[in-house]
């Protein structure tokens, strides 16, 4: 319970690592807020997690790459709670191309929902943070943030900008109470893989396979892994940790 009676909003909450985060903060002891674009998965999501006693969770429809939305999404946290304490900003979109094959638009798209979403996200739950001088933000960035990835050009800019903007966030408010950190991912088993083996044109076992080899672990990760770390660093057991790009990869990124 090292987060009891903690309020947190997690972005992207209705599947995948948005999700089981929301259940490890639940379980430590935390309110969530949880906001996703996808409106029936969300509700969804809030009903299977009730039916496992974790109640203290609402959801709310947005689009986090609007500022409108996101504005909606934290009002509807300071009504009900008064405060946040804990932003997970980890919506987030992925769609294949090098440069000279990207739309103009796929690039909007993606920079807006991956790394614009962040921006706002921060920028309306920063003040409150300030005000109390506490607060713990953590962004989902991906090994895409600090190694670079074939036919991902959008994709790997939007996260990298994710990562300067963690260390420069850090630089900004950690002397006044907030710490900022980002968690790299290696290859996680969620919907958005399934959907991505699918954009390259491999079906997903092959696709498991082929990156479990490139983990030097020897298999790609489980959602439940990442959650662990987004916890740990929502907590104070990481009061000491700022400004820092944690790899959850399974050693990908050490070669
Ligand atoms: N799965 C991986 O291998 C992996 C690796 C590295 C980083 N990541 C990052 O982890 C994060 C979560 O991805 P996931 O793998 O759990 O995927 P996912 O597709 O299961 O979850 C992403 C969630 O974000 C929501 N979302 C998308 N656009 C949104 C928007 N504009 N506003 C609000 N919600 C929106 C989706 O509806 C979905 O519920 C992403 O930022 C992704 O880039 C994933």
């Amino acid at each position: 319970m090292r987060l009891k009676d903690r309020i947190a909003i997690v972005t992207g909450g209705a599947s995948g690592i948005g999700l089981a985060t929301t259940q490890r903060l639940l379980e430590e002891g935390a309110s969530v807020v949880l906001c996703d674009i996808a409106a029936r998965e969300g509700e969804r999501a809030v009903a299977s997690l009730a039916a496992q006693g974790l109640t203290r969770v609402a959801f709310v429809a947005a689009d986090v790459s609007r500022s409108e939305d996101v504005r909606r999404v934290i009002d509807a946290a300071i009504s009900s709670h008064g405060r946040v304490d804990i932003l997970f900003n980890n919506a987030g979109y992925f769609e294949t191309g090098a440069v000279h094959e990207v739309p103009e638009d796929e690039w909007e798209r993606t920079m807006a929902v991956n790394l614009r979403s962040v921006f706002l996200c921060s920028k309306y739950v920063v003040p409150g943070m300030l005000e109390r001088g506490s607060g713990s933000i953590i962004h989902n960035a991906s090994i895409a943030a600090v190694v670079g990835d074939r036919s991902s050009a959008a994709y790997c800019a939007s996260k990298g900008g994710i990562g300067m903007l963690t260390k420069a966030m850090a630089l900004d408010y950690s002397p006044r109470g907030i710490r900022v950190n980002a968690i790299c991912c290696g290859e996680i088993e969620t919907p958005l893989f399934v959907r991505e083996a699918a954009q390259h044109g491999i079906p997903t076992a092959e696709f498991r396979k082929m990156l479990a080899d490139q983990h030097p672990i020897g298999r790609i990760g489980r959602v439940e892994e990442v959650a662990a770390v987004v916890a740990f660093l929502a907590s104070d057991d990481a009061s000491f940790i700022t400004g820092a790009l944690i790899p959850v990869d399974g050693g990908y990124s050490a070669g």
